[in-house]
């Protein structure tokens, strides 16, 4: 175990991966073949969602969902500080303004409450969207976000990323699985190596509205259509409609998306076995994200916090543990400072962003491996 190198996540990637993306190499489509439509139907499924469109990753994902929600140069839209900063630059690819709320202290994810208030100190329509994240796999609670959306007549694109698989239930008792398009109008999905489900880089961007389905697949493919065409003088012809991107996934990675799909619940249970297994190593020690009353947590990530953190990363590093601190505030990145930060106070993001380390959770880690994370963070906790 002391020379072994464990990272904060990995893919996993069976025979059956394999074998299905060499069928789909030898099949006749490469990209826009049936494995696409395969892999968008069977995770819309999963997801519980109507409509569900893949993308070449979560960023272009994230590009067209704000897109298809017409958002345009100046609009404002607010997000949290704690994610990847993709959640935030798509709302600068179309030249929006990202406003910053702060964190819940407890769960990590954008605070309602701070939410609420920067959008009630300012007038009716400063904001036209919020996009929430569901960080470290901890679902948002989207039923209350959608009722302050509501209130002001904003959008809700959820940044799902972290999450395929977890859930948080409603107050009228019901299940609602994150990014089934229930309380926000669009969620989005990475299938990048180190998340749940892998396709090398992919994701997937999921709505129950039609209207935000078709602007999505004509955003996908350079605003081209067949569809409500002008005119028809034959076969060949196609209209571009508006200005779109080449975002398509290729079908061979679809393939592998349908593989790694199918044993995502077993992958989040046993994240969730591992999670439990730090909690209980780690109780009345350390503190780690709570899990407020109905949800079930993806695990995308497992933060714990420490006062002396750095030293921590590096004698976690000096033992072949590859921890990782997710993330930078997006407030704090270089690019964003010199736009100038808006929004709340960020105090807690920034108190956050001292004290979390992320420690490797993903589902192949071992019984052994894990056993060996937990006795090398309490020799630094005992000191
Ligand atoms: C919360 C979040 N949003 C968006 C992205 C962007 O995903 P992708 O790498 O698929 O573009 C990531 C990736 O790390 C992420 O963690």
């Amino acid at each position: 175990m002391e020379n072994k190198v464990i990272p904060y996540g990995r893919q996993s990637i069976t025979q059956a991966d394999i074998q299905a993306v060499i069928e789909t190499l030898q099949s006749d489509f490469l990209t826009q073949g049936p494995k696409i439509a395969e892999f968008e139907k069977k995770f819309a499924e999963y997801i519980g969602c109507k409509y569900a469109v893949a993308v070449n990753n979560a960023t272009a994902g994230l590009h067209i969902a704000v897109m298809a929600m017409g958002l345009q140069k100046g609009e404002r839209v607010i997000t949290t500080p704690i994610t990847f900063a993709a959640s935030a630059n798509c709302v600068k690819f179309v030249d929006g303004e990202v406003w910053f709320a702060d964190i819940d202290r407890d769960t990590y994810l954008l605070s309602l409450e701070k939410t609420r208030e920067l959008i009630e100190s300012k007038p009716k329509g400063f904001f036209k969207g919020i996009i929430p994240v569901d960080f470290a796999g901890l679902p948002v609670n989207l039923e209350a976000f959608r009722k302050l959306a509501q209130e002001h007549d904003l959008w809700i694109i959820e940044d799902a990323c972290h999450a395929p698989g977890g859930w948080f239930i409603d107050s009228k008792g019901d299940q609602q699985r994150c990014g089934n398009g229930v309380y926000a109008d669009a969620a989005v999905f990475s299938f990048h190596p180190v998340k749940h489900i892998a396709c090398g880089e992919g994701g997937m961007v999921t709505t129950n509205s039609e209207e935000v389905f078709k602007k999505l697949l004509l955003l996908r493919s350079h605003g081209i259509t067949k569809e409500n065409m002008s005119e028809n003088p034959g076969g060949w012809f196609y209209e571009m409609q508006t200005l779109g991107f080449n975002y398509r996934l290729t079908d061979f990675q679809a393939a592998l998306g349908i593989t790694q799909l199918a044993k995502n619940e077993e992958g989040v249970a046993r994240r969730n076995e591992i999670a439990n297994r730090y909690k209980e190593a780690f109780k009345g020690k350390l503190n780690f994200q709570s899990l407020p009353g109905k949800s079930y947590n993806a695990h995308h990530l497992f933060v714990i916090e420490v006062e002396n953190r750095k030293e921590m990363y590096d004698f976690l590093h000096k033992n072949k543990v590859l921890a990782q601190i997710h993330y930078v505030p997006v407030h704090q990145l270089p690019y964003y400072k010199s736009l100038g930060v808006m929004g709340t106070d960020l105090n807690n993001a920034n108190d956050y962003y001292k004290k979390c380390i992320s420690l490797p959770m993903y589902p192949t880690l071992t019984d052994e491996e894990q056993g060996f994370v937990i006795e090398k963070v309490l020799e630094f906790v005992n000191g």
